[in-house]
Parts: structure tokens; sequence; C-alpha cells
């Protein structure tokens, strides 16, 4: 979108010091925009330093304190923008109380930055990041596996419930209460519902997707055996989506983004296939392997606006590529573009 006298405007990124939100700040500075992030502690130098270093950012980039679980927190780092990109939610194992580590910092801090949002006579549109976890999370008997899941799809509240899946259910109340707020107050609202992400991290300190995906590529299988099956998608392409769908005008409700969709066991043979050099095991013996039934997702409302998702070879050369010791042996695999040192 662009802001008075044809230039870039001024968005917000809440939780910008995080895995996704640190891509979307670069890509958003990357193309002109003045962005103001919102983080916990701006004086914390091992999480924001990474933020500093991105190009664009001594010039258009500000740091401003605001936490989910404060009321009006949000006020002063919202006011102004033209934009709001709601990333910041709680990734977490929950480890005694769901409540208070992930349902109401991801629910009732999303109507915390919303009612910020309502106070902003500047704001344009806002786009949620929600996930597809708001979506896949379904009764066995629900769906037909043959039809892929779509944007009309909502993850079952009862099953999240009964199965005490915590992040599923915090994505799928919290993006439902964004779209009743945004409904009663005429707020635009766009939201953005990524598979599990797979990229370089700009962090120093790897959030929780990150470790997973590392501790794979070593070998240690227990944070993906819970996973069963997932649709993936690069973290470039999902800080691009975000940014797609907040400047086309015509953008309007729920955009899943996802490349391929596999069975963990099939993504493990696949990288064990090609990371020959990487001790990946081909299968998952973990018991605690949560059984999914089979879907797919179709992407086609995103692939109709001309995007285009990178493949899963992409996503875990880049992660590689990132991770030093891991990346012996690639440079046999790379195409020739990519083994530029
Ligand atoms: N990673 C995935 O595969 C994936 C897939 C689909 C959707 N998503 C969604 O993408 C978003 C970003 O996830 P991520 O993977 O980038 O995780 P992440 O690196 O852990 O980022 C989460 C962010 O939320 C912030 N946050 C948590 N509690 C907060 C609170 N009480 N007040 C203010 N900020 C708070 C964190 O701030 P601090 O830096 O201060 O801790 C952090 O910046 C989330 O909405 C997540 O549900 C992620």
């Amino acid at each position: 979108m662009e802001g008075k006298g044809g230039k870039k405007g001024t968005v917000c990124v809440t939780g910008a010091a995080g895995f996704l939100a640190s891509w979307l700040v670069k890509r958003l500075l990357l193309s002109g925009y003045h962005v103001r992030g919102t983080v916990r502690d701006p004086e914390d130098r091992d999480k924001v330093a990474h933020l500093w270093e991105l190009e664009g950012a001594g010039e258009r980039l500000q740091l401003v304190r605001a936490n989910l679980m404060e009321e009006g927190s949000f006020d002063d780092a919202v006011w102004g923008c033209e934009g709001v990109f709601h990333t910041a939610s709680p990734v977490v194992v929950v480890k005694s109380d769901p409540k208070g580590e992930i349902l109401d910092p991801a629910i009732k801090g999303t109507l915390n930055v919303l009612r910020s949002c309502k106070k902003n006579p500047s704001l344009r549109r806002v786009v949620l990041t929600s996930s597809s976890s708001a979506v896949r999370v379904r009764p066995r008997e629900d769906f037909d596996p043959s039809v892929p899941l779509n944007e009309t799809s909502w993850s079952s509240v009862d099953l999240c419930q009964r199965l005490q899946i915590w992040y599923p259910l915090a994505k799928v109340l919290s993006e439902k209460a964004a779209w009743k707020f945004a409904g009663e107050n005429q707020l635009d609202l766009v939201t953005v519902l990524p598979s599990f992400i797979v990229g370089p991290s700009l962090p120093r300190q790897p959030c929780k997707t990150v470790s997973d995906v590392v501790d794979l590529l070593k070998g240690k299988t227990d944070g993906f055996a819970w996973y069963g099956r997932m649709g993936y998608a690069h973290i470039d392409d999902v800080a691009s989506c975000h940014i797609l769908v907040y400047e086309a005008p015509a953008a309007s409700g729920r955009y899943l983004c996802s490349s391929t969709v596999l069975d963990n066991h099939e993504l493990a043979a696949r990288l064990a296939a090609r990371y020959t050099w990487l001790p990946i095991p081909r299968r998952f013996d973990n018991p605690l392997r949560v059984e999914s039934p089979f879907y797919d997702l179709d992407t086609s409302k995103l692939q109709s606006m001309g995007f285009k998702f990178r493949g899963i070879e992409d996503m875990f050369d880049d992660v590689i590529e990132s991770v030093e010791e891991l990346g012996r042996g690639l440079t046999s695999i790379l195409p020739r573009e990519k083994n530029v040192v």
C-alpha cells in the first residue's frame, strides 16, 4: 500500500524480534517502509541486535516497548501507522498453565492490539498472523481427505480442547476473536495462515520452530515426532505473503500460506536422501507421535494473486546453509548460482 504522496508509509510489526517478524521487518525495510516494531524489552541487546543490522534499519526502524498482557500497551506503537502486522503470540510448549502461558496472550493480546488499532485514525489495514493450525485440526469423520482443506475450514475447538493441544486452540480462538472484533468495529482485517515455517533464523537465539528443525537435522526426533502430517512454508514466502495481502487493495479474508504437505516420515526420508552427511533418521520411531489424519491444503486463493511457493528443498537448503556446522557437503548438491562464496 502506498502511503500519502506515493511513498511507502509507516507500519507496525508486533513482536518484531521473533523468527517470522524479523524476516517481515527485513522485507518491509527493503521495500521502503518505515517500520515501528514492538518488543517486550527494546534494551535487550541479545534479542534486538539483529534488527539494527538490517539494511535501512538506521534510517527507518523504530523499536518500542509493548506487552500483549498490558491493556493499552500498543496504543503508542500503532498510533499514526497505516498498517499493523500482528505477529506476536507465544509459540511455546505449555508447561503447567495453558491459560496464562499461551491462551490469554494469544486471545486477549490480539484484542488488546486491535483495540489500539481502532483508536488510530490513520489505520488502513491489519494483517494478523494466524496459522494452518487454525484450519487443519478436524475430527477424522468431519471432512473428506480427498478434498484439500481451504480457508473455509476452521479447526475444531472441541477437538483441540479434548486433545489438550493448546497452540492450535490459541490460534483458532484468537483468529475467531479478531474476526468478531473487526466485524463489530469496521476494521479492515486480513489473516495469513502459514503452515510450519522453515528458513534461516535472523534472531541469534533460535525459536522453538528453528530448534526443532535443527534438532531433526542433527538426528534428534523428539520435537518433530509430535507434528505428524504438516504443511511447510519458506520463511521468505511467509513474509512476502504478509506484504502482498497488505498491499493488494482487493485482498480480503483468510489466506493459507503453505507449500508441500508431508507426513513427517516422508519429510525425514526426503531429507535423509538429500543430505546424506547428516544423521537424519528415515523414519520416526518415537511413541509420542500424534496420529494426524491425511489432509492436503488448497492454496489457490493466494496463488491466484500470482504467488509462487518455494519447495521443501529450498527451505531446508537455506536452513542448512545458514547453520555452519550442518553445511558441510551442501556445496555438492546446491545449484551453481548458490555456490558463490
Ligand atoms: N513458526 C511457525 O512455524 C509458525 C507457523 C504458523 C504461524 N506462526 C505464527 O507466527 C507468529 C510468530 O511466530 P514465530 O515462529 O516467529 O515465533 P517466535 O519467534 O517465538 O515469536 C513470537 C513472538 O511473540 C512475542 N510474544 C510472546 N508473548 C508476548 C507477550 N506477552 N507480549 C509481547 N510479545 C509477546 C515474542 O516476543 P519476545 O521476543 O519478547 O519473546 C516473539 O516476538 C506467531 O503468531 C505464530 O503463531 C508461526
